[in-house]
């Protein structure tokens, strides 16, 4: 009996060792030790053996199983090992892979500057969603039925026409006070929408950021020592405000917002059309209408507003010549601005 098992041994790991793939030393373990095999079939003499002798024989048919399934791992490791290529081998002399880092969008910077700065004016941040009601975006807003703004060929109308694509960032004026008593101080940057053809100025989609501060006894001189305050920080200190009337039907008084030009400070240039100035927003105080359709009451507060184009702003600011190059989202021309 001992005979046979040495025998079996012997074969056994001889069989292991010449096992060079996994499939090899699959078969030879299936052989030897799956529940059928030769090592487990030794123990079936057990029984034909006399009692003394049985401890023995199962001590060394355990052995050999245990001595069978060592070098079986050894080799099946020794197997892996070499498919795979000697372990800690790589050549520390080699160039360190180059991952490009991203950077903030211009629009995302110059929002983000707006924000920055009239935050320290006290103002906070309010939201409005994209899809909007006619009311908040024109109603209550004071355009009147048949304003030119509200003609389908100038809006996105959804197909419950009561909603459309924002025109402008203004309906989150009108959001925010139906929420909130006054005196209100926000800003609203986002998105917003108009059928526009696209060309080098136009885009259907572009982006504002409105402000809007209602309180006792505002004014329009808040509204320039705001802007000037703002336009100081943006575009550097001795930026000068100048306000052109002009006409929204939800201010009243209503201007345009000229800063003088960065570029040559007001002398004349190129980049302000040889005007000395550039147009960057539109405001007024806020229109009694407008107070009215969000209850609050005319006689107690009064407010100014003023609402900019972010890509205007950027193109003057970055010398950008085409309003599509922000959006083509080609990294080499976006990465100039990081
Ligand atoms: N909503 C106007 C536009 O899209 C911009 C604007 C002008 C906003 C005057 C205002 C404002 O809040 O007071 O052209």
């Amino acid at each position: 009996m001992t005979e046979s098992i040495e025998t079996i041994k012997t074969e056994a790991l001889a069989a292991v060792a010449a096992a060079d793939t996994p499939e090899a030393l699959e078969t030879v373990r299936l052989k030897y030790i799956s529940r059928k095999g030769l090592i487990p079939g030794l123990m079936q003499h057990l029984k034909s053996l006399p009692p003394e002798e049985k401890k023995a024989y199962g001590q060394q048919v355990n052995d050999l199983k245990n001595t069978f399934q060592q070098a079986l791992d050894d080799r099946r490791a020794a197997a892996e090992q070499a498919a795979t290529g000697p372990a800690q081998s790589f050549d520390v002399t080699l160039p360190g892979q180059w991952r490009g880092l991203g950077s903030k969008h211009p629009i995302t910077q110059l929002t983000e500057r707006a924000i920055e700065i009239f935050q320290t004016l006290g103002f906070t941040v309010a939201d409005g969603p994209d899809i909007e009601t006619v009311f908040n975006n024109f109603d209550a807003l004071n355009h009147p039925p048949g304003h030119p703004a509200r003609d389908v060929k100038d809006t996105f109308y959804l197909d419950d026409p009561n909603t459309l694509l924002r025109t402008h960032t203004s309906p989150v004026q009108v959001r925010y006070m139906l929420e909130h008593p006054p005196p209100v101080r926000i800003i609203a940057p986002g998105r917003c929408y108009r059928r526009d053809t696209p060309d080098a100025t136009h885009s259907a989609n572009f982006h504002q950021i409105e402000g809007l501060y209602v309180a006792k006894k505002v004014s329009m001189a808040d509204l320039k020592g705001d802007l000037s305050h703002f336009a100081r920080e943006a575009m550097g200190p001795d930026t000068r405000v100048r306000f052109r009337p002009h006409f929204f039907p939800f201010t009243e008084p209503s201007v345009e917002v000229d800063f003088s030009c960065h570029v040559c400070h007001g002398q004349g240039c190129r980049v302000c059309k040889q005007s000395g100035w550039i147009e960057i927003a539109g405001a007024g105080m806020v229109d009694p209408n407008v107070f009215t359709a969000v209850g609050y009451d005319p006689d107690q507060v009064t407010g100014y507003a003023f609402g900019m184009g972010i890509e205007r702003i950027a193109m003057i600011l970055f010398g950008i010549t085409d309003i599509r190059h922000l959006y083509e989202n080609d990294d080499r021309y976006l990465r100039q601005f990081a």
